[in-house]
């Protein structure tokens, strides 16, 4: 965000500041104080002028400025109404060698799954690609895919949703799916490039919009504040990040996988057992009939215990 409108918002969150102490304050113009307030009111701050001053009454629902507007993580975020898929744009951006950027749309008209499959995400969901240029080797790049988990699934629950994550990254309700999550990276036999995290929550839409093995915050518990809960993901995302070692206790805590019976589909084959750990970068330890098996990539099913 703009920094003069960044602080301008910033002298209004306490109280009321007429339209002088802000030129005052941030040393501009009083016709550039006006314009900054004009600006702010067309990204969707509601500003009321009173007799004392300039009043904040509301942020905006959604959008760049609404998410930007109190984020303290070094996020630049690039916003869009509409888009064929943030993932898409993301990689775009980071191949032009851009660091630090989430891009953020209502609706992608292409949203992309795992496998090449497509991703159901219509208007009032939260999609957004996170682009980071690590200093990791390739074969470490799963610690981020289980850090967005972990971001997600912590600001689903701060929204009252109880949110579990199914190995490694599918975020789950009731069995149900509200989020998937795919990672795409580029770089060298020893050191990653590029890595753009994608995320896609079913938030504020309609249960009959998803298809019909998953659900919506919307569905669950009404509808939710888009920015705020965007806010939270990306700051703790950005904390998962720069201490790599806490994210496996962190995801030992948001999901349900461990101390289940499940089967793994591998391109090896199937692994059947207990899942009873996991290792960095995300490995899951199996415990099957034949002894401990270690399974790094797969579908994961929950099966009910025999
Ligand atoms: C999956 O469950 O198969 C992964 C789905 C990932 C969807 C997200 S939405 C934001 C980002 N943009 C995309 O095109 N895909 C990811």
């Amino acid at each position: 965000m703009q920094e003069t409108r960044r602080r301008i918002l910033e002298s209004l969150s306490d109280a009321p500041v007429s339209g002088p102490a802000l030129a005052d304050e941030l040393d501009v113009s009083r016709a550039a104080v006006w314009k900054h307030i004009e600006a702010l009111r067309e990204q969707g701050f509601e500003i009321d002028s009173r007799d004392n001053g300039y009043v904040l009454l509301g942020t905006p629902e959604f959008g760049g400025a609404g998410v930007e507007y109190g984020l303290s993580a070094p996020f630049e975020i690039e916003y869009h109404d509409s888009i064929g898929s943030t993932n898409d744009r993301a990689r775009e951006l980071a191949a032009a060698g851009e660091s630090n950027v989430a891009v953020l749309a209502d609706e992608q008209t292409g949203g992309r799954g795992r496998l090449d499959r497509e991703f159901s995400s219509p208007s009032g969901g939260i999609w957004i690609s996170l682009v980071c240029r690590p200093d990791i080797p390739p074969a470490q790049a799963p610690i981020y895919t289980l850090a967005a988990a972990v971001a997600t699934t912590e600001a689903l629950r701060d929204v009252g949703v109880d949110a579990g994550i199914k190995w490694p990254n599918d975020v789950l309700v009731d069995g149900r799916k509200l989020v998937g999550i795919l990672t795409e990276m580029e770089g060298e036999a020893d050191r990653v490039s590029w890595i753009v995290v994608g995320i896609g929550i079913n938030a504020n839409i309609d249960a009959d919009a998803v298809p019909e093995t998953a659900t919506t915050i919307r569905e669950l518990v009404g509808d939710v504040d888009r920015s705020e809960l965007t806010r939270t993901l990306i700051e703790r995302f950005e904390e998962l990040r720069s201490d790599p070692e806490s994210v496996l206790p962190a995801w030992c805590n948001a999901a349900t996988t461990l101390g289940q019976r499940v089967r793994v589909q591998t391109s090896n084959g199937d692994v059947v057992g207990e899942a009873v750990d996991i290792e960095f970068p995300g490995t899951l330890v199996v415990a099957t009939d034949d002894g401990d098996e270690r399974v790094s990539a797969g579908d994961c099913e929950h099966l009910r215990p025999t």
